[in-house]
């Protein structure tokens, strides 16, 4: 039997990493959304281009959670990027409110899922949907390390010339600016990238690395990035489906690693069948230690404004 996939939030990331999921024919895909005919009508377009590909799938869109029951994996998407105008506190309690709504939904009919959590801001939605769906700390995790190391391995590789497949990198920290590309564990087959590229260069490209997702909305204008986000959460997907046990920068709930406790912050983890099965704690310098305190610092924040809502 195929295993199922709930994409919750039929906008952009969402309905991109239904597209990709399908392409891979890693799963049949539901894809729900609170619009109603949007889902519907995504979903449908998606399965109607799997004989071109040549996948077989099922794509169903839906305004009804009935649909996704007895998920494998739940991918929340569903939430707003910040607009203008919006403090991150606003954003915070509109997401807050959407996470919450839509988990409390999907967990009940798929209580052995693991969540995958993309909505903003990464780490403190990751905390809301650990809350509310009830699941062990295991089956609940966060994409955003996935993606700003790929951000970074894209810069590396564009700067040494290389393929992307020889870049080996590591993010640390909150989804934010104050992200921790860990210089120290980046190589290039092998070969440690500062051998590789100059320091003025790579701090220059660290600091494309943090603000990554707002080099995009600059762009775009109208919207942040999804192509890479989707193809970030596929490839967690990907690892857990298929028990690939892979290595990827993932939001997870600390307990003392690191010297945090009780909170979501991206670190290495192993990936598969039961979702984190090991997180790899790193040591660090001093430097290091206090650049990730300082993200640290951002996501409790955040989290410390949700705090009375949470219980
Ligand atoms: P979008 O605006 O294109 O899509 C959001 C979708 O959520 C819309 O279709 C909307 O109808 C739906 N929605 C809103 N409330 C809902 C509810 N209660 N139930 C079901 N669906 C609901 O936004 P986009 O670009 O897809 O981004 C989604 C979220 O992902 C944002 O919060 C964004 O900041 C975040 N994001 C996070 C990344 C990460 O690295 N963790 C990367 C990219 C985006
Ligand atoms: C990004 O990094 C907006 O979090 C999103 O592109």
């Amino acid at each position: 039997m195929r295993k199922k996939v709930t994409v919750i939030g039929a906008g952009n990331v969402g309905a991109t990493t239904a597209l990709f999921l399908a392409d891979k024919e890693l799963c049949d895909v539901v894809l729900v959304d609170i619009m109603e005919g949007v889902p519907q009508g995504k979903g449908l377009d998606i399965l109607e281009a799997m004989p071109v590909e040549k996948r077989d799938v099922k794509i169903v869109g839906t305004n009804d959670y009935d649909a996704t029951a007895n998920s494998d994996i739940i991918i929340q998407t569903a939430g707003f990027p910040r607009k203008p105008g919006m403090s991150r506190d606003d954003l915070l309690m509109k997401n807050y409110e959407i996470v919450k709504a839509c988990i409390s939904e999907a967990a009940k009919r798929s209580p052995n899922a693991v969540i995958i959590v993309v909505a903003n801001p990464l780490d403190a939605m990751c905390q809301v949907a650990y809350k509310v769906s009830g699941f062990s700390k295991n089956r609940v995790v966060g994409m955003a390390g996935v993606l700003d190391t790929a951000r970074f391995r894209t810069f590396l590789a564009e700067a040494c010339d290389v393929s992307v497949e020889n870049v080996t990198a590591f993010v640390l920290g909150g989804h934010g600016d104050t992200m921790v590309p860990l210089v120290r564990y980046t190589s290039v087959a092998g070969i440690p990238i500062t051998e590789l590229i100059d320091a003025e260069t790579l701090d220059k490209i660290v600091d494309r690395t943090r603000k990554g997702g707002a080099e995009i909305v600059q762009y775009l204008k109208t919207g942040s990035a999804y192509y890479a986000p989707a193809a970030s959460t596929v490839e967690m997907v990907e690892s857990i489906l298929k028990d690939k046990k892979k290595v990827l920068p993932c939001a997870a709930y600390l307990e003392g690693e690191y010297g945090v406790n009780g909170l979501y912050v991206g670190v290495p983890v192993k990936l598969g069948a039961r979702g984190i099965e090991k997180i790899y704690e790193l040591t660090l310098t001093d430097a290091e230690k206090a650049e990730l305190q300082k993200s640290v610092d951002a996501v409790q924040e955040l989290v410390t404004v949700l705090e009375p809502h949470l219980g």
